[in-house]
């Protein structure tokens, strides 16, 4: 059973956890922080997702710590490499598992339990859930994989209107920021795909795979919890205006039309 005081003492160890980094590496401490801060909300934005489902008390907790804990990789990825890219660094989501594993931090879980917050923490970054036996675990990354979209639409919206008077390079993962469109990133977003993340050039790639995400929410309160917040029109906002961005503009909210009854525009 996953317990309400297993999910405090989660917090604290988390809390501890990060502490060490920002004591260890007092200047890098702003992006260590602003992930811890995503972490959190990801826990909570996972939770009010499961509350849009049918789920028992023990499926919500432990969706929460999957929450908490999808990104305990990065501190460590951070302090090592000064990056958040991965292929400039090493696999955070597999980070996080080594991290959780070698602190023995779920230790009083089932083994069912460990397995889908190991599982759905190694998938959670992917392009593509790894297919898996056990539906849980493709479930649950089902759930973060929406709810840490949902938070990275908040954080970088929020960043890219201080962008001019605060650059974090780390949040653009160090990419150029030119007017360039990659046309493998345009064509993946006409075809309603993922964008691969090998294929980004510039920072307005970046933009679009992240745009792009929107074609790989799982549930339709994602859907419409990303359009009530705007966070697509916020990134299309800092993207140039020409024929390429007027294109994928129309593919999304041709998506949004589809797929939301209340669709007004
Ligand atoms: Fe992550």
């Amino acid at each position: 059973m996953i317990s309400k005081n297993i999910i405090k003492f989660y917090k604290s160890w988390f809390d501890n956890y990060v502490n060490q980094f920002v004591q260890q590496y007092p200047d890098m401490s702003e992006n260590i922080e602003i992930k811890a801060d995503h972490s959190k909300k990801v826990s909570k934005e996972i939770v009010a997702l499961t509350q849009s489902l049918n789920l028992n008390n023990e499926e919500v907790l432990l969706a929460e710590v999957i929450g908490l804990f999808h990104d305990i990789g990065r501190f460590r990825q951070y302090a090592k490499y000064q990056t958040f890219s991965d292929s400039k660094s090493q696999n955070h989501a597999e980070l996080g598992v080594e991290v959780l594993k070698e602190n023995n931090i779920l230790k009083d879980l089932s083994k069912e339990n460990q397995e889908i917050i190991y599982n759905s923490i190694l998938n959670h970054s992917t392009a593509k859930i790894i297919p898996d036996k056990n539906e849980k675990v493709i479930f649950f990354s089902k759930l973060i994989r929406d709810a840490d979209k949902l938070d990275i639409w908040r954080l970088i919206t929020e960043y890219y209107m201080v962008k001019e008077q605060k650059e974090n390079k780390a949040l653009e993962l160090e990419l150029p920021d030119k007017d360039e469109i990659s046309d493998n990133v345009l064509e993946s977003i006409i075809n309603k795909q993922v964008v691969m993340k090998e294929s980004m050039k510039t920072l307005n790639d970046f933009k679009l795979l992240q745009i792009a995400w929107l074609f790989d929410l799982n549930f339709d309160y994602s859907i419409k919890r990303l359009h009530e917040k705007k966070y697509l029109d916020k990134i299309f906002n800092t993207l140039p205006e020409n024929h390429k961005v007027n294109q994928i503009k129309e593919i999304v909210n041709e998506y949004f039309r589809n797929h939301i009854e209340t669709f007004t525009y």
